[in-house]
């Protein structure tokens, strides 16, 4: 263990996929993410909900090492983020908000670029692009223009080019807002497939019903973790007179609306 080791968090790599402790982020005065506390196990669909607003984004782009924290730990796959951000880089995936594609280069062009990106040996990129484009249902179109694929195609494009370096942990910013019900169901197979890999799965979501399928769900409000379980265990303790079998979106309208301020 290196001194930097020794007066971070200890070296452990038997963790959890995600640990965080009391992970905040101040812009200013403002505190978009409040001392929030999370494990992640391996191998697990973690569904992270909450408003527009709620801190989302800025908990994964510290997960992700692209933003540095205000205060707290970050351990992903046994490495502290805050320290050393360039260790787990090559072992994460991330598919933002905005999907972050050329769309002025073709679809084997975006591929190449990401691939370059995590620095991937030309066999190892051989490989797994045709797995990308076998998974992604791209085959046949790899020299289209990305501009012109459908807002159902660039999703999975832009799953693919996050994925090209074979990641064991992947985060995904609401992957599917804005795609149809046909091809959101057909991106979360992929993510299925993927998951079925053994790969860890950070996704955010607005849409209730998939958020249903997730292993385990953390509800975030105003940068506080307002609720976390299964969401049958969720759905189970939010059953009331009213909502005796509430559905995830029940749930949700509760404890959002349970909030101070929000009645
Ligand atoms: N770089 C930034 N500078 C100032 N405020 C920011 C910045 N990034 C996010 N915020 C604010 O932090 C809050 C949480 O944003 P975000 O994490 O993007 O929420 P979500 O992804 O849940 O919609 C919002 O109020 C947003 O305006
Ligand atoms: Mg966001």
């Amino acid at each position: 263990m290196s001194d930097t080791e020794t007066a971070g968090l200890p070296a452990d790599t038997a963790q959890p996929a995600i640990s965080i402790r009391h992970l905040t982020r101040a812009f200013g005065a403002f505190t978009a993410v409040d001392g929030i506390d999370l494990v992640v196990p391996k191998g697990q669909v973690f569904g992270f909900l909450g408003p527009n607003g709620s801190g989302k984004t800025t908990t994964i782009r510290m997960l992700t090492g692209t933003m540095r924290p205000s205060a707290g730990t970050i351990r992903v796959l046994g490495e502290d983020v805050v320290r050393h951000p360039h260790r787990v880089q090559h072992r994460i995936g991330y598919m933002s908000q905005k999907f972050s594609l050329f769309e002025d280069l073709t679809v084997e062009q975006n591929l190449r670029f990401y691939a370059g990106v995590y620095d991937l040996p030309a066999e190892r990129f051989a490989e797994q692009r045709q797995y990308v484009l076998r998974m992604a249902n791209l085959v046949g179109r790899e020299d289209e223009l990305t501009r012109n694929l459908s807002v159902g195609w660039r999703q999975r494009l832009a799953l693919g080019a996050a994925t090209i370096h074979d990641p064991e942990l992947l985060f995904l910013d609401e992957p599917t807002s804005g795609v149809d019900p046909v091809a959101r169901r057909q991106f979360w197979d992929l993510l299925y497939e993927l998951a079925g890999r053994g790969v860890t799965l950070f996704v955010t979501t607005h849409y209730m019903d998939e958020a249903a399928h997730c292993d385990r769900l953390a509800f975030i409000y105003r940068g506080r973790i307002i609720a976390d379980g299964s969401p049958a265990d969720l759905r189970a303790a939010h059953a009331d007179a009213r909502h005796p079998d509430p559905t995830i979106e029940d749930v949700f309208v509760d404890l959002v609306s349970a909030q101070p301020g929000e009645r």
